[in-house]
């Protein structure tokens, strides 16, 4: 069997969708682009949505439309992909990274104490794995102390805490439409708020003129796979859960599985699970087929010589998480092969 992480599947329709714009020869922004922006506003219940090139650009045009000056600085958690670091660093900003929770999520009682210490402009909370970071309480944070929240949603497409969509909480938000992501168009980003000033400013770095700006446009191609592939991201989320649901049942007591956060919808875009001789595990599931990979190798201050408060939870959890398929198109024989094949070693 050979089984890999990420799963896309693409329909008749989608694949006509594509050949109508080439048809059309309307390649470039046009109608696909302002009906997934206006979709995906719909879909998370905010006001305001902009397509980008991808996860990366969103969070540095979201930090720029936040008023980022040079020297300014950004609270991060220490696990996330390098892209949270790098759009700091990209927009002058001066990363300071707080540790995780057991949800891999910002730890929000070190952010009250980065917060008094480094009086950030910004905070960075990253959805880690499709889980929801405590968005209630940061916000509870953001009023008390004054700074902005501009949400990473790059691996939480449709995620909910407490009822509503994250990508809704902050004052802006960054998602990636990279190909492994829930919402799939090879590679594309977008912001989101609901705030018509802070919209207004990210616009400013997408239809040129105001200041210098990159061209951080998408194609129709990509916004016509993104509006089809969203129709059925609820449908394929939950396939994921139910997914996450059956690894949990049996591998529980035998890894540390992933928690869920009280009030929280995981939409999994990754399972992760921790044991202490993941490396032994992670070679035996690939040996048999099985794209078990870690995320991440590497904490963010260490990638890139930051400052941090003490980081326990992050340095011990670096070297015990892995991963393994869950996307949504895998088939019953192959996910109870997984368990079967992690049992053999556990
Ligand atoms: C948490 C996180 N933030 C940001 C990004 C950056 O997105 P992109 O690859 O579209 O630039 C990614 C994914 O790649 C990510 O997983």
């Amino acid at each position: 069997m050979k089984i890999p992480i990420i799963g896309l599947e693409f329909s008749e329709e989608e694949k006509k969708a594509l050949t109508e714009i080439l048809e059309s020869k309307r390649i470039t922004r046009d109608g696909w682009t302002d009906t997934f922006q206006e979709a995906f506003a719909e879909f998370l219940n905010v006001k305001y949505c902009a397509t980008v090139c991808s996860g990366t650009v969103a969070l540095f045009i979201g930090l720029k439309a936040l008023g980022i000056r040079n020297g300014e600085k950004v609270v991060i958690p220490a696990m996330s992909f390098m892209a949270t670091i790098d759009a700091v660093l990209l927009a002058g900003g001066i990363p300071v990274v707080v540790d995780v929770d057991e949800y891999y999520t910002m730890d929000v009682n070190q952010l009250e104490d980065a917060v008094k210490k480094y009086r950030p402009r910004v905070v960075i909370p990253v959805h880690l794995y499709g889980q929801p970071a405590d968005m209630e309480n940061i916000m509870f944070l953001a009023d008390r102390y004054g700074f902005f929240v501009l949400e990473d949603c790059a691996q939480a497409h449709g995620a909910e805490f407490k009822g509503k969509k994250v990508g809704a909480w902050g004052h802006l938000s960054a998602f990636s439409f990279y190909a492994s992501k829930n919402v799939p168009m090879g590679e594309g980003g977008a912001l989101t708020t609901n705030d018509e000033s802070l919209f207004k400013e990210v616009k400013k770095w997408i239809d040129f003129g105001e200041h210098p700006a990159f061209n951080v446009k998408i194609t129709e191609f990509q916004a016509a796979i993104g509006t089809l592939q969203l129709r059925k991201l609820k449908e394929r989320n939950e396939r994921r859960r139910n997914i996450a649901r059956i690894y949990t049942e049996n591998l529980k007591g035998l890894c540390e599985v992933p928690e869920e956060r009280e009030g929280a919808y995981h939409v999994y875009h990754l399972y992760t699970l921790r044991h202490k001789e993941r490396d032994r595990l992670v070679e035996h599931l690939r040996s048999k087929g099985i794209d078990a990979r870690v995320y991440y190798t590497y904490l963010l201050h260490e990638l890139r010589n930051a400052e941090a408060l003490p980081t326990p939870k992050a340095e011990r959890f670096k070297r015990e998480v892995f991963s393994i398929p869950v996307h949504p198109f895998l088939k019953e024989e192959e996910v109870l092969y997984i368990i079967e094949s992690l049992k053999e070693v556990l």
